[in-house]
């Protein structure tokens, strides 16, 4: 086969995502403003209902999904966002599974909580095989001081939110609501604490926009499980904006949702408590500061590129879906350990090809990635366990599961501008290279 040069994952831009931005720049509105406004109510369209074509700009769309969805200019801004919302804060500890990417767990240290790590189950999910957390030590490790827990849904498999639902229900009695500081901020994250009443899940769906699963027998897609979700618009996700990602949040009963959008967008804009359209109202320039706080905000740029993704997110999602029907052959083939990306309770949003070599060291499986790239094909590892960065103290003895998880783990390309060429040249090569190694 002719050597072909395949990237690991660049982004699918056409060009109607290219006049959008170029209407948008011609518009003479370019920061956050209705194309801003309008991606997040499609976004929230697209959570509660799977559907992208929902018309969200007549009088009752509006009204339905407004106030259900922040955009902002990246994942780490929004779990911060909403880990801020929750109240989370110094003394209060956060539970994280050790193997996902820094932003899971620096979000929190951001707002002063302490993380601890939770370690996979061995060898992951016994059915996805996905580096899901050991429910049994997350249980064990919630204490009177733990306020929340992040599942991420790694390569875009959904994790088991209705055992993690039940954990933080039977831990109840350990829970206690912050007060309030008699501020705006403090007001809402108690009343959000009370509401919960047990520690908040707040997922990481980095990847998993568009993935499902069924929780109590219903099918839910991702941001419409967790309390609070983040997602990430990367310019390397399967749907992007370049940069940029989106809270979501489930509504809580006795709080209303406008109540909490306008508290991210406060947050999100220095504290300002007029956004930039605002001011442009002739003679409404005054405005306060109610908060010293963040500005992370989205552009409308950003949300015109993620408009014209979002009308192309389900053929993307379907052609991830092909290629990986690829892959699961050949890797069954190979005798090689892989992500399973659909089962009777679960549509993930393919993100990610995870795979794992049986009997390999890590400097072997550090020899494939390099000669794959030799033969043009990238690949990557997702991920490096957290507590083995230098950030997190280079320590893996506790997590040992997530430890043997990495180590013989590659990530094969998987993107929409791979043709069926490609799709077979990385195949081939990965063949290639497992016969060489394994000798
Ligand atoms: C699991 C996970 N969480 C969070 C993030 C952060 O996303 P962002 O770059 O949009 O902040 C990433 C980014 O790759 C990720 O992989």
């Amino acid at each position: 086969m002719e050597k072909r040069s395949i990237p690991f994952s660049p982004p699918d831009i056409t060009e109607l995502e290219i006049a959008e931005v170029v209407d948008t720049l011609r518009s003479g509105w370019i920061t956050t403003g209705p194309r801003t406004k309008l991606l997040e109510r499609r976004l929230a369209a697209f959570i509660e209902t799977g559907c992208n074509d929902i018309d969200c700009t007549t009088h009752e769309n509006i009204e339905r999904y407004s106030n259900r969805v922040v955009c902002l200019n990246s994942a780490t801004a929004a779990e911060e966002l909403n880990l801020r919302i929750l109240g989370i804060r110094e003394g209060d500890e956060v539970l994280v599974p050790a193997y996902t990417y820094t932003a899971s767990a620096s979000a929190a240290i951001h707002c002063g909580a302490t993380v601890k790590f939770i370690d996979i189950q061995r060898d992951g999910d016994p059915v996805t095989h996905m580096p899901e957390m050991d429910y049994e030590q997350l249980e064990a490790s919630i204490t009177e001081k733990t306020k929340a827990i992040i599942p991420v849904d790694i390569g875009g498999i959904v994790c088991d939110y209705e055992k993690i639902f039940e954990i933080a229900e039977r831990k109840k009695n350990l829970f206690k609501p912050v007060e309030s500081d008699q501020t705006p901020l403090g007001d809402l994250s108690s009343c959000i604490q009370h509401a919960i009443g047990r520690v908040a899940v707040v997922a990481d769906c980095a990847h998993s926009l568009g993935a499902s699963r069924l929780v109590r027998g219903q099918k839910k897609n991702c941001g419409a499980i967790a309390d609070f979700s983040s997602f990430s618009f990367h310019a390397v996700k399967n749907f992007t904006t370049a940069e940029g990602g989106a809270a979501a949040w489930r509504p809580l009963e006795g709080i209303d949702n406008a109540e909490i959008y306008k508290m991210f967008q406060l947050l999100s804009l220095h504290g300002q408590n007029k956004d930039a359209l605002a001011k442009t109202r002739l003679g409404a320039w005054e405005y306060d500061i109610i908060g010293p706080w963040y500005k992370c905000n989205m552009t409308d740029i950003m949300a015109a590129i993620g408009l014209r993704q979002l009308d192309r997110y389900p053929d993307l999602l379907a052609r991830r879906a092909e290629i990986i029907r690829e892959y699961d052959s050949v890797c069954d083939e190979l005798g090689v350990f892989h992500l399973v990306h659909r089962t009777a309770d679960m549509d993930s949003s393919k993100h990610l090809y995870l795979i794992r070599v049986p009997g390999i060291s890590s400097e072997t499986r550090n020899q494939i990635i390099e000669k794959m790239a030799e033969q043009g094909v990238a690949t990557n590892v997702h991920y490096k366990p957290l507590p083995m960065m230098t950030a997190y103290g280079r320590d893996c003895s506790k997590y040992p599961n997530a430890y043997d998880y990495y180590h013989n783990l590659v990530t094969l390309p998987l993107h929409t501008l791979l043709s069926d060429e490609d799709v077979e040249y990385v195949c081939w090569i990965l063949k290639t290279v497992l016969k060489e190694v394994r000798g």
